[in-house]
This record gives structure tokens, sequence and C-alpha cells, in this order.
């Protein structure tokens, strides 16, 4: 069912294979997220995101860091860009690129980002190899506003997935992956509703203020 609303404005921000985006736009084809992706962007040409964005007539951009003397002036490029395409909401799939303040302040409130693990555990990079590493039993994944903090920002949702004895890298990583693809619509469709909104530093889900995040543990139905 196609919701007949006003529809969201996003612009994506990726760089690599897409497959939040994709997840994201997939439903968005049913009306939940009420949203319009005016356009996808990415840092990196050869994203497959974009040949994928490209392939479905979405506007598809690239900027090259490559082509700016410094990260303020590029994250002050990237802004103007995303800005032309007027969205309320950015959203981070996959976008591997720090993003100084003069992005995140141009976009405060209203920037969303997936990152693999249970914030605020495991911030930055390689999250499967290090949860693997410590011995832990919990993984996940979490959906966060973006703030100048470092995957820091307020979390709306997080999916927990198992560690099992003979997980490597790439099974653990396809376990999350694959609860990211249903959480990530859901915090998109809470904003693009009024539901969520950032107020005071902090989310808010129906007026109620998430002291801690909204939490999925799909031990007990699909994860398996
Ligand atoms: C996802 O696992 C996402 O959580 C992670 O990159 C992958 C992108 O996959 N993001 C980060 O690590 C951000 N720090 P996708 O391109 O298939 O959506």
């Amino acid at each position: 069912m196609s919701n007949p609303g006003p529809r969201m404005p996003v612009v994506a921000l990726v760089s690599g294979r897409g497959s939040n985006l994709r997840a994201i736009a997939e439903r968005a084809r049913g009306g939940d997220p009420a949203i319009d992706i005016r356009a996808v962007v990415s840092d990196r040409e050869d994203a497959g995101a974009i040949e994928w964005a490209r392939s479905v007539s979405l506007n598809a951009a690239t900027l090259s860091p490559k082509s700016f003397p410094d990260r303020d002036r590029y994250d002050a490029a990237l802004a103007a860009l995303v800005a032309g395409f007027e969205p309320r909401l950015v959203i981070l799939a996959g976008f591997m690129r720090i993003l100084g303040p003069n992005f995140v302040d141009r976009f405060a409130g209203q920037t969303l980002n997936i990152h693999p693990s249970l914030l605020p555990r495991h911030r930055g990079l390689h999250t499967h190899r290090r949860v693997l590493e410590a011995g832990e039993r919990k993984h996940g994944a979490s959906v966060h506003f973006v703030t100048r903090e470092l995957d820091g920002g307020p979390v709306v949702i997080q999916a927990r997935v198992p560690v099992r004895d003979d997980d490597d890298e790439a099974s653990l990583a396809a376990r999350v992956l694959k609860q990211e693809h249903r959480i990530y619509p859901q915090a998109v469709g809470w904003f693009a509703s009024g539901r969520l909104r950032f107020a005071d530093g902090a989310a808010w889900l129906d007026d109620k203020r998430l002291d801690s995040p909204v939490v999925i543990d799909p031990e007990s139905d699909d994860a398996a």
C-alpha cells in the first residue's frame, strides 16, 4: 500500500555496496518509510551504491576528497552539495568518511547513521573482528543521530545478535547486516512520520526521551 501523504526529502551518503540504502529504498516503495530519496551521494566513484542508484534512476553524485586540499573544505563542499537537494533527513548508509563540524552542524538533528556494533561498544572500524577477539557473546547494530563525536550521538534503536562459537568475521557480519536492514528502515520511518526527533542532545520517540535505545533481540524469532 503506498502512502498518499507527503514524503520526506532524504539524501543518502554512501561509500560502498549500499545494501542498507537498498533495504530502505525497497521499503520506501511500499510507502513506509514515507521518504523521497532526492539523491545518493558518494565519496567514491566506484561505490556499488552509486551504480545501483543510477540503475534505478535516482540522482547520483560523487564528490571525491582528492579534489580538496583539506577535510574542512571537503566537508563544506559536501554540505553544500547535499543542501542543494533540500533534504529534511540525511542518512549515512555505509559512508566511511569521518564528517567534521562543517557538515555535522549544518544537518544537526537531521542526520542518522547505522553502525555495526552495540554502541557505545566498538566505535570506529573493524567491529566484527574486535568482538571476536574480545570473546564477546553478543554483538549487533545501532542506528544513532550523528553528532560531532564519532559514533557517539544518541542511539535510537539497536538489534542484538548472538556470537556463535564457529563465527568468523564474514559470518558474524552477515548476521549483523540482516538486522541492519531491519532497524535502519524502522528508524528512518519513525523520523519521516514525525515520531522520532532530536532535541536537547537526545533522541525522542513519541515525545519520550530515549535514555536508552529501543532494543530488538531477535534470538527469539528469525535471527538464527
Ligand atoms: C554496514 O555494515 C554499516 O553498518 C557499516 O558499513 C556497512 C555498509 O554496508 N558502516 C560503518 O561501519 C560506519 N562506520 P552497505 O554499504 O551494504 O549498506
